[in-house]
This record gives structure tokens, C-alpha cells and sequence, in this order.
């Protein structure tokens, strides 16, 4: 009996653990750059203040979703009302136009967790890393 709820809250805390965003130190920066090769066509890099298609990911964690003022965004996307965070920039990530169902966000989506993860960690620590390294 002892065991069986052991076994049990390990396999819970197992569960939380990887259900949880990565840290700095955890990410794996070169799957990250990888994967966001995929969002630089659009989005430029995560500090590009002009992207070619997408509206720019800089200051994106915290912001609502839709409001980047001189970007056109899709209807769908200024109703969304979603403050980008990891949570959810990892739901949207996953299907964006299932999520934002009439986004303009051209893009499957990335079905493998792991890739997300580290691609969301990567991002959401993008601009500390520049600051870390110009010092
Ligand atoms: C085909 C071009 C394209 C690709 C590829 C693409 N995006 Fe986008 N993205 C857009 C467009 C266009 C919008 C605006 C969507 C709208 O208004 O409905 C957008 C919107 C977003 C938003 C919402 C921003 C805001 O200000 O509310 C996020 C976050 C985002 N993209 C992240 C990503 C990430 C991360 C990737 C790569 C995994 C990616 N996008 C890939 C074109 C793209």
C-alpha cells in the first residue's frame, strides 16, 4: 500500500515536472534556433522590430495578444484576448489556427512538445541572453 502511493506520487511529481516550462540553464538553445528557423521567415528574429510578415515578437511575453500598435492583426487575433505567456504560447504554438480559429498566422503549428518547450524557453529568455553576452 505504502509503495503503491509512492509509486504514485513519484509518477505525479514526474508528471509536473514535465509538464512545467524549462528554465535558462534547461533549454536546449540549438533545437530552439532550429525549430524557430520556421518563425524567422515571418517573424524575423525575436528582436526584429519590422518582420517581413508576422508582427514582431519583441516585449512579446506579458503582452496581449493582437495589440502591437501599426501591426494589421485578423479580427480573430484582436478578440483572442491572450496574454502571451509560456502557457499560452504553448497552446497556441501547437495548432495556432485551431487556437485562434481565422488567424492570419499561416502555420500548422509544432506537434512535438519537447520542441516547443525549448523553442518557448529560448524565446522567453532571448533578450536576457543579449544583454548576458554585450556585458
Ligand atoms: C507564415 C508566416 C508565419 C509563420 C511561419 C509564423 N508566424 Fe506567427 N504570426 C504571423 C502572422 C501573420 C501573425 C498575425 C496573426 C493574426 O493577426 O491573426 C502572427 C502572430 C503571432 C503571434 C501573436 C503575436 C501578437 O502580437 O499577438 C505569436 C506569438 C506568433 N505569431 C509566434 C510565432 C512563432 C513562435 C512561430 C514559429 C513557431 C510563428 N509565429 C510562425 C505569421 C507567421
Amino acid at each position: 500500500m505504502k509503495s503503491t502511493l509512492f509509486r504514485l506520487s513519484l509518477s505525479l511529481l514526474t508528471l509536473t515536472f514535465t509538464t512545467s516550462v524549462l528554465s535558462a540553464e534547461t533549454c536546449d538553445i540549438d533545437l530552439a534556433k532550429k525549430v524557430y528557423g520556421i518563425c524567422a521567415a515571418c517573424h524575423g528574429q525575436p528582436d526584429t522590430e519590422n518582420p517581413p510578415l508576422g508582427p514582431s515578437l519583441k516585449g512579446l511575453f506579458g503582452r496581449e495578444s493582437g495589440t502591437l500598435s501599426g501591426f494589421i492583426y485578423s479580427v480573430a487575433m484582436e478578440k483572442a484576448e491572450i496574454t502571451w505567456d509560456e502557457d499560452s504560447l504553448n497552446t497556441y504554438l501547437e495548432a495556432p489556427m485551431t487556437v485562434v480559429s481565422g488567424t492570419s498566422m499561416a502555420f500548422a503549428g509544432i506537434r512535438d512538445e519537447h520542441q516547443r518547450k525549448n523553442l518557448i524557453c529560448w524565446l522567453a529568455n532571448f533578450e536576457q541572453r543579449k544583454q548576458d553576452s554585450t556585458n
